[in-house]
């Protein structure tokens, strides 16, 4: 797709209040490292969540004065160190949106999940803003077509955080272009429904929290590390083939062959972090502790169950709906101890964002 085909007209302003709610997601194919403008060196594919989510409400007041212009509120408090992020996000956005210009935005955002618990606060966030843009959007220029509608937000959402692009559909969305599927593109994500097979509509996600302080170090320095990386340009090329390998197994419902994909793109993104330079480790004790205890009950009770890391110490365990009593239980007595607090978090595929 072309990318002036984003590029909406001005529009007289209009006064219009929105409210979206937006899932978070987790990636199975890791997307670690990236080019200007939050393009991917590789392409990734998530699970949208269902429970983790973020409502935000934006109220759009026109504005008689130049110069754009908006107030951020998170849980009911205004938070000044959002708001550079946001500002980057704004200026990026504005080519593509230059209607923006006339207005003053009020911004009131909140999360179903708590702050540094593992789930991509970052991803649901910017996929809520964007389509409560996309949704003046479409009242300023009626001939926005859903399918548009949904390319765009996403397109939005990306120049917010590259993992949001995958938060504006469900179940399983991909993100960057690749040999399987000749629609992908690297400039926004698309759904993966059609062929998804049954088992992974209702995969399970179980948070488990390791440690619930903010990350030792942001995604976007992380990110910045894979341009010198010694390993950059083979970790690029393992994560294109084990999309490769993964989409049809996504159709068939092999859970032995996910299982080995899953948990070899967890490891591969946490060893390139631990061979960066400079190197850094986000897995804790307990995250090793957790991980040892699933592969003994998946060989003793056969269960396909597995995990897999985001940029953290928290383990996101997956498993099919069948084996959730099985799998809770297993939480509870073997792995609880190693959460902080004994806390973990139940999640599930989900279906993508909805209005308000
Ligand atoms: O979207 P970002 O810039 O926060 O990067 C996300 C990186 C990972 O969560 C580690 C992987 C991914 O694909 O979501």
């Amino acid at each position: 797709m072309d990318l002036n085909s984003f590029i909406s007209k001005t529009a007289n302003p209009v006064h219009y209040k929105t409210s979206w709610e937006a899932p978070s997601n987790i990636a199975l194919i890791k997307y670690w490292g990236k080019q200007e403008q939050q393009i991917p060196k590789n392409p990734s594919l998530s699970f949208t969540l269902s429970s983790s989510v973020t409502r935000t409400e934006v109220d759009f007041q026109p504005k008689l004065m130049s110069n754009f212009d908006f107030d951020f509120y998170f849980h009911g408090n205004q938070k000044p160190e959002f708001k550079l992020k946001l500002q980057t996000f704004f200026k990026r956005i504005e080519p593509y949106i230059p209607w923006i210009k006339e207005y003053k935005l009020t911004i009131k955002s909140q999360n179903s999940f708590p702050h540094s618990s593992g789930i991509a606060s970052s991803a649901s966030a910017m996929a809520a803003l964007s389509l409560s843009l996309m949704d003046l959007e479409k009242h300023l220029f009626s001939n926005i077509e859903d399918s548009f509608f949904n390319k765009k937000a996403s397109f939005l959402a990306r120049l917010g955080s590259g993992s949001a692009s995958r938060s504006i559909n469900g179940p399983v969305t991909i993100w960057g272009k690749n040999k399987t599927l000749k629609t992908c593109s690297d400039f926004y994500a698309i759904s993966y429904e059609k062929d998804l097979n049954s088992v992974f509509k209702s995969y399970q996600n179980t948070i488990l929290l390791v440690d619930k302080r903010a990350k030792a170090i942001s995604s976007s320095k992380g990110h910045n590390l894979m341009y010198d990386h010694p390993f950059a340009k083979t970790r690029f090329l393992q994560a294109t083939d084990n999309l490769d390998t993964l989409i049809p197994i996504m159709k068939s419902g092999d859970l032995d062959a996910f299982i080995k994909i899953v948990e070899l793109e967890a490891l591969s993104l946490h060893a390139m972090m631990m061979t960066s330079s400079p190197y850094f480790i986000l897995m804790k004790p307990n995250t090793l502790e957790i991980i040892h205890k699933i592969w003994d009950f998946r060989t003793i009770q056969k269960i396909p169950v597995c995990f897999t890391l985001d940029a953290g110490a928290n383990v996101h365990i997956l498993y099919p709906s069948v084996y959730k009593r099985e799998v809770i239980q297993f939480i509870d007595q073997e792995l609880k101890s190693f959460c902080k607090d004994g806390k973990y978090l139940l999640d599930q595929v989900g279906q993508g964002p909805k209005k308000l």
